[in-house]
């Protein structure tokens, strides 16, 4: 059930937390499902009820710079705290950062994995819930596993909703984009996952940081989960640039990344989302899992989606876009 963020409910979500309880919660990027990142029970019920594979990671969410020393071995590793200090200034907000796995984590939040991916999320309630809940939480993305992430209570209700107690809502996430994440585990710093702080902002700061295409092989994946693929809609989405007007099916739904002309709408496509007016990134990636959702669920034969360049918040963009329409093309 879907619940506002009154006092009264963050102190109910934080107290289910402790009995090991799964919460659903917003963040500035995409909801999470969460449980306490020190319960083996909890964090195994995520993978449950996502349908996740359990070899995929979760990423652990504090609400302090503090609190990271007590999710991440950090102990005589100065060139890590050097490292962390050149990034706080990203936090709270949307990166995550692979490091060293403290003891205390749940090793199935890790996947098994010797490190642990953290983040600090820029949004009142989940810093409210994680301090009242005085635990470390590991949270996926509250969406079923492979499906589009959630950007609203509703969504995650509408896939996950009979199988968790509480959703707090805290209304549409700002971002709308999964994570930056980047790994301090690997010889050099790797992007793992493009996301609302870019590769540039972090190159500024990381010299060294290296994109993941050129550090991933399939034999051995910095990131288990993330070679997959990811976030597609049950309707088949492909990219406008791929397909000519005369391949179009009967019903055919526009995801738009600028203003179009109303000839364009009338004439073929059944349902338009315009993700933006101005062709403003920012909204663009806030609006576009909605989109894709909201198109999903008009039994359309097909989606076409616009593209945009791959830089800064354009790279996110086009990773969550290419990974929807892989399967479709
Ligand atoms: O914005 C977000 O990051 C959201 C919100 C809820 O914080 N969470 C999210 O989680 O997107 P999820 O599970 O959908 O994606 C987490 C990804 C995994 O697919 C995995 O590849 C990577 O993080 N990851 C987690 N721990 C890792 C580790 N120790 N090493 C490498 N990659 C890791
Ligand atoms: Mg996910």
């Amino acid at each position: 059930m879907i619940f506002p963020p009154t006092p009264e409910n963050i102190a109910r979500a934080a107290d289910l937390i402790r009995q090991g309880k799964l919460v659903a919660f917003p963040t500035e990027t995409v909801y999470g499902l969460g449980a306490d990142a020190t319960n083996d029970a909890a964090v195994q019920r995520i993978f449950e009820v996502k349908n996740r594979p359990t070899l995929n990671p979760l990423i652990v969410h504090v609400a302090s710079l503090a609190d990271i020393a007590s999710v991440a071995d950090l102990e005589g590793r100065s060139d890590l705290q050097d490292k962390l200090r050149s990034l706080q200034q990203f936090w709270p907000g949307p990166l995550s950062v692979v490091l060293p796995k403290g003891k205390s984590i749940s090793s199935f939040a890790c996947a098994g994995l010797p490190s642990v991916a953290v983040r600090i999320p820029d949004h009142a309630v989940a810093l409210e819930f994680i301090r009242a809940a005085k635990r470390p939480i590991a949270a996926p993305s509250a969406n079923r596993s492979s499906y589009v992430s959630p950007t609203t209570a509703q969504h995650v209700e509408a896939g996950l909703g009979a199988k968790i107690e509480m959703v707090l809502d805290g209304g549409a996430c700002s971002v709308g984009l999964e994570s930056t994440i980047v790994s301090l585990v690997s010889p050099n710093p790797v992007l793992l996952r493009p996301g609302a702080v870019t590769f540039e902002q972090l190159k500024a700061v990381l010299p060294e940081l290296e994109l993941s295409r050129s550090a991933d092989t399939p034999e051995q994946p910095l990131s288990p989960g993330l070679l997959r693929e990811h976030y597609a809609p049950s309707t088949k989405i492909v990219l406008k640039a791929k397909i000519t007007p005369s391949e179009y099916p009967a019903r055919v739904g526009l995801i738009s990344f600028g203003q179009i002309e109303g000839s364009e709408q009338e004439s073929r496509y059944s349902a338009v989302n315009v993700l933006s007016q101005s062709g403003d990134l920012s909204e663009i990636a806030s609006k576009l899992f909605a989109a894709i959702r909201e198109q999903d669920g008009l039994g359309l034969d097909l989606i076409v989606v616009d593209s945009c360049s791959e830089v800064g918040l354009g790279r996110a963009i086009m990773d969550r876009l290419l990974r929807a329409t892989a399967k479709f093309t």
